[in-house]
């Protein structure tokens, strides 16, 4: 508490405490200004004009822009710029000009790339879900199980059920993401598809991972299973097919069963409930080595982050404290991962870092 009094040798260190807080405070606005960029299509807009865009050509190209407000289009494009989102060039006929050109960053985010994270980014910038950061203070003192609920007044998976809007929503982000994670999975981690003649996917979503393992692999049957409002009227194919159920209930019988960023969304208790069906499914076919394959992630240990990997480390609990602002889940470090699998009677794991923030881990009864 000295250290911050304005006297003057500490005056350095009370700017730079102020300097923090005002940097923390004004964070939401990287994530808002990138959200109504891609509102406004300026990624596309700046890929299909194919050269660096100027700040004039950017105002006359925007569909939807009142003239009034095209003076504050640089304004928005400099802080994206400054975030690495968009980039400055200078322009081929005139070095004294630079234009915008977009970043791996905003290429990620172009709606016509198919591993595009502009679906996620939706839904996690939605009001509806963006609520449940304005009541988290309210919920800690109250008896609601999730801020999700005391800002929405349903689970979000309840609210996703009575909502067709919000549920579109949310399952096209869920896709987006199978997107990108299958495109390695099938790729890097072909190996823990090897052997198997069936596979459940429990809480598929609408099935992009089924769909690409089952392309992959042609002799592998795969089961989607996710909620009746999640696959309701969904056409399977050859090797592909939809299940309405309950993971908490029972899950189809097969070889294998993936479940992909579902235990994030859970407390320990349903954890071990989820396993043991899982358990129960991959038992009941009576064929030596089944297993469960996992996509989540990882928390890394706490001790082990340094200046390289504390983006990693900050990004990873973001998405911790997301989980519980919208359910009741967490992410968990390996230790915790070890204590679920231990109690839903499994006997071993593998663990591979090599989806980014997440991890493919294997498990074994
Ligand atoms: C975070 S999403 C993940 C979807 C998909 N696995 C993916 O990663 O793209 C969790 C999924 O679990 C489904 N789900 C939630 N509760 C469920 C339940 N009780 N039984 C089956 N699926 C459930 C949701 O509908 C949703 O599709």
């Amino acid at each position: 508490m000295d250290k911050v009094n304005a006297n003057e040798e500490h005056v350095p260190e009370l700017l730079q405490a102020h300097a923090h807080v005002w940097n923390h405070m004004f964070s939401f606005i990287r994530s808002m200004s990138l959200k109504c960029a891609i509102d406004l299509g300026i990624p596309e807009i700046i890929q299909n004009h194919g050269r660096p865009m100027t700040v004039t050509e950017l105002v006359a190209v925007l569909p939807t822009l009142n003239p009034t407000k095209a003076c504050h289009i640089h304004r928005l494009m400099r802080i994206l710029v400054h975030s690495g989102f968009f980039a400055y060039r200078k322009l081929d006929n005139d070095a004294q000009q630079v234009g915008y050109v977009l970043t791996n960053a905003s290429r990620l985010l172009l709606k016509n790339n198919p591993l595009s994270v502009t679906p996620f980014l939706k839904v996690v910038l939605d009001p509806i879900f963006l609520k449940s950061w304005q009541v988290l203070g309210i919920w800690f003192q109250n008896d609601d199980s999730t801020p999700f609920v005391t800002g929405n007044g349903k689970t979000m998976y309840g609210y996703c059920g009575h909502d067709p809007w919000v549920n579109n929503l949310f399952n096209e982000a869920m896709a987006s993401d199978a997107r990108l994670i299958t495109s390695v999975l099938v790729d890097k981690c072909k190996g823990a598809f090897e052997g198997l003649e069936s596979l459940v996917d429990v809480g598929g979503g609408t099935g992009t991972v089924a769909k690409a393992i089952a392309d992959a692999f042609p002799h592998l049957d795969c089961t989607v299973l996710d909620l009746p409002h999640v696959v309701d009227g969904l056409q399977g194919s050859n090797n592909l097919k939809y299940v309405e159920g309950n993971m908490f209930e029972a899950v189809p019988t097969a070889d294998a069963v993936i479940l992909k960023w579902i235990f994030h969304n859970w407390n320990d208790e349903e954890c071990v409930t989820i396993l043991k069906r899982c358990k129960a499914a991959i038992s009941e076919g009576g064929k030596v080595g089944g297993k469960v394959i996992i996509v989540d992630m990882v928390l890394m240990d706490e001790e082990k982050v340094n200046e390289e990997n504390s983006k990693t480390f900050e990004t990873q609990l973001f998405m911790d404290v997301q989980m519980m602002a919208l359910l009741t889940g967490r992410e968990r470090r390996e230790e915790e991962w070890d204590k679920l699998f231990c109690a839903a009677g499994f006997s071993d794991y593998k663990i591979s870092p090599i989806l980014g923030l997440r991890s493919l881990i294997e498990v074994y009864p």
